[in-house]
């Protein structure tokens, strides 16, 4: 089939190279000039495993364009993958989706599904419907189809190719049938639903995830009060197929561009409809909350971080990408400048993102390490905020390079057992804190403490 793509970031990208890849005839288009050319060219302008390579294998059935005319020509299935961002107070921006839709309208001839791919408020297809019927050109039969992702940073591909899922929300047989065929080399369960029950399937599922988490998170901070650990905690959850074992690892809460904005869109529609959805409300409150753990832990060992020299490793909002949408550290390490601390941040991929973030005027200190060791080294306190492989590849001797080794990974990182009985502190979440400094730095922690009193 030819299919047609509007938004070449993540969801676009990575839909029309898979689309590509079981057979498809793709077009995408972007008005990014800039980001069309480096296509053509052959490079992929954003950081997802096995993106470049399917591109790559699939480019004599990709064209890369930035004109709706062109782009819209032989096209059977239009699908609008463009951004929605969070608007100040917490519903979806859907200006680039509409425009999208009208410019569509403006240039095709001939009849076509309009998928909407965007995750977008519950009643928005049926509004793209609306527009569609009244900015159509021509006397043609063009179809809104809601036909959400579920495609996670890092493994979108993967998530694609081998996905739990297909939903669509269709209004006709026809719609359903070039759905059908769209997406039959996937092989992959299809949940067919009109456009509201598919717009809210994606909510309804990412908040619950979302819930999830806090609940574990919130599990961790009482496993620390009562002296049990959160993680064989989540391993006896997780073998009762009810609950499942995915997305019960507790931690400084979730980020993403996904979760923090759905659960705020989805806790914005009750409002509007008079309603509050009380499970969502306390699953944004508790992550929020949660970031700040780290902190509160560090706090047991610096009453102030003021001139104090903080590894900070990562900074994406998990590992696998260089995405900083509302990363913890986006929180945390404000936090710590404003107290006066002088942060040695490491991360391999979203250091150049996060310059741009800084906030000059703190008092503290950031300084971007290029390698873990050139943070860890002289430093009096380690956060850990993201679980890269190289972090979690770290020894308890990697860490006595510290001046002073104070670890605090808000990922759980590593086994109690590594780290027990090493002349460390680690703290965690959800478990007990293990390890001890030696006398010298108890001697030089109980000094400094005296010092400050
Ligand atoms: C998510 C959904 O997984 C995906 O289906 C949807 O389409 C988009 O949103 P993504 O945001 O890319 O994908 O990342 P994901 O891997 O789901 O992680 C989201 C956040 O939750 C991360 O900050 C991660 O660190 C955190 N997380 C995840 C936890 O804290 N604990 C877990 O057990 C799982």
């Amino acid at each position: 089939m030819n299919v047609t793509i509007i938004g070449t970031g993540y969801v676009g990208l990575v839909s029309a190279a898979v689309l590509a890849e079981i057979g498809h005839d793709v077009v995408c288009i972007d008005v990014n000039e800039e980001k069309i050319q480096r296509l053509r060219n052959g490079e992929c302008p954003i950081f997802e495993k096995g993106l470049p390579e399917l591109l790559e294998k699939n480019k004599h059935r990709m064209r890369f364009l930035s004109d709706y005319q062109q782009g819209c020509q032989d096209a059977a299935i239009i699908m609008i993958a463009v951004g929605t961002p969070e608007k100040k107070d917490g519903s979806a921006n859907l200006s680039y989706v509409f425009g999208a839709a009208k410019e569509v309208c403006y240039n095709l001839d001939h009849d076509a599904i309009l998928i909407v791919k965007s995750t977008v408020p519950i009643g928005t297809n049926d509004e793209v419907e609306r527009i569609v019927q009244e900015n159509l050109t021509k006397e043609i039969h063009v179809e809104v189809v809601s036909n959400p992702e579920f495609l996670s940073q890092g493994t979108a591909v993967s998530d694609m190719m081998q996905g739990y899922r297909i939903v669509a929300g269709c209004e006709s047989d026809y719609a359903r049938e070039k759905i059908k065929a769209l997406y039959e080399p996937l092989k992959q369960p299809l949940v067919l639903t009109d456009r509201r029950s598919a717009e809210m399937i994606k909510y309804a599922s990412n908040d619950f995830l979302a819930l999830k988490i806090s609940y574990i998170n919130e599990i961790a901070n009482l496993c620390e009060c009562l002296g049990a650990n959160v993680e064989d905690v989540a391993t006896g959850m997780g073998f009762d197929p009810r609950i499942g074992d995915k997305f019960l690892r507790a931690g400084i809460g979730y980020g993403g561009s996904c979760f923090p904005k759905d659960t705020k869109a989805l806790h914005w529609m009750a409002i509007q409809n008079d309603y509050e959805i009380k499970t969502v409300k306390a699953a944004i409150t508790v992550n929020e909350n949660q970031k700040f753990r780290l902190l509160q832990k560090a706090k047991n060992y610096y009453d102030s971080f003021e001139g104090i020299e903080i590894a900070v490793l990562g900074l994406a909002f998990k590992p696998g990408t260089d995405d900083l949408r509302e990363a913890p550290s986006l929180a945390i390490i404000p936090a710590l400048l404003e107290d006066g601390a002088k942060i040695r941040a490491w991360d391999p991929c979203a250091e150049d993102a996060f310059r741009g973030q800084v906030d000059n005027s703190a008092k503290g200190e950031i300084r971007f390490c290029g390698s873990l060791r050139e943070s860890l080294r002289e430093a009096d306190l380690c956060l850990i905020l993201t679980e890269w492989d190289q972090v979690k590849a770290l020894t308890p001797a990697d860490f006595k390079e510290m001046r002073r080794p104070i670890i605090i990974d808000g990922r759980n990182c590593f086994c109690l057992e590594d780290m027990e009985n090493e002349a460390i502190v680690y703290a965690s979440i959800g478990r007990k804190t293990v390890g001890s400094l030696s006398q010298n730095l108890n001697i030089y922690m109980m000094e400094r403490k005296d010092g400050e009193s």
